[in-house]
């Protein structure tokens, strides 16, 4: 990373694809923090504040939380000090509204400096969705097979008690995709124009996602600091 031009990133790619997994891992490693639009919903949820009821209805369906609410969200998230260096953005944009938002955001700041894409295909993705199981005091996820706790059900961390997100039932999963091809998956092609995509093998174990994810980066000129 270089000195003085702060480094941003989306992390793009279906729901269930890894991009949260793979953005808590690259935060440590990278110093960035990682902005999930669909963790700070859940935070205002638990403390029931009027954002957090407002997404409720819309996260319960599958469907995309209106962008007024989480474009000011986002905002206000950017002027927190963490974001000196920058920022790898999880869950957003999700439709061509929220991207253009986004290139307003970071005018000054030179734009995105990648777009890394994981790739996973869609009996993947049920599988992954419907197996996640999360730390209701802490936020880790596991998966029931492919990642699970040493215990079932407590979190290695802070031994909190492992959920299931309301909206990883199967049926709301398929709305999540449906919404995913219809409203996300054109920015693929926006970023690709603009030369910010690259493509990450999603579907491999997680260490060897990060593994390819940080040789990309580093083709890139983004380096652990
Ligand atoms: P959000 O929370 O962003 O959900 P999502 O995009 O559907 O993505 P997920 O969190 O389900 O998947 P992920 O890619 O992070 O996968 P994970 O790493 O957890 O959004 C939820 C809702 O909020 C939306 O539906 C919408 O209503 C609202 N919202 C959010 N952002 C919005 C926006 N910008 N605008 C409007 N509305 C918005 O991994 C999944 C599972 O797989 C885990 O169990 C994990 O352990 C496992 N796993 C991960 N990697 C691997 C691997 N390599 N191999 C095997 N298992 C793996
Ligand atoms: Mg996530």
């Amino acid at each position: 990373m270089t000195a003085n031009k702060r480094t941003f990133m989306v992390f793009m790619g279906p729901p269930g694809a890894g991009k949260g997994t793979q953005a808590r891992i690259l935060q440590e490693k990278l110093g960035l923090p990682q902005i999930s639009t669909g963790d700070l919903f859940r935070y205002n949820l638990k403390n029931e504040t009027e954002l957090g009821l407002l997404a409720k209805s819309y996260m319960d369906a599958g469907d995309l939380v209106p962008d007024e609410v989480t474009i000011r969200m986002v905002e206000e998230r950017l002027t927190r000090a963490d974001c000196a260096p920058g920022a790898i953005f999880d869950g957003f944009p999700r439709n061509l509204v929220q991207v253009v938002a986004l290139d307003e955001m970071l005018a000054d700041e030179g734009g995105l400096s990648l777009v890394p894409m994981l790739t996973v295909d869609d009996d993947e993705v049920m599988r992954r969705i419907t197996g996640r199981r999360i730390c209701r005091t802490c936020g880790a996820v596991y998966h029931v097979e492919f990642n699970p706790p040493k215990v079932a059900g407590v979190c290695d961390i802070d031994g909190g008690e492992l959920y299931q997100r309301d909206d990883d039932k199967a049926d709301t999963v398929k709305n999540r995709l449906y919404v995913y091809y219809k409203q996300t998956s054109p920015l693929v092609g926006y970023y690709f124009a603009k030369e910010l995509l690259a493509e990450v093998d999603g579907s491999q174990p997680p260490a060897a996602v990060t593994a390819d994810l940080l040789a990309v980066l580093a083709e890139h000129g983004i380096a652990p600091g």
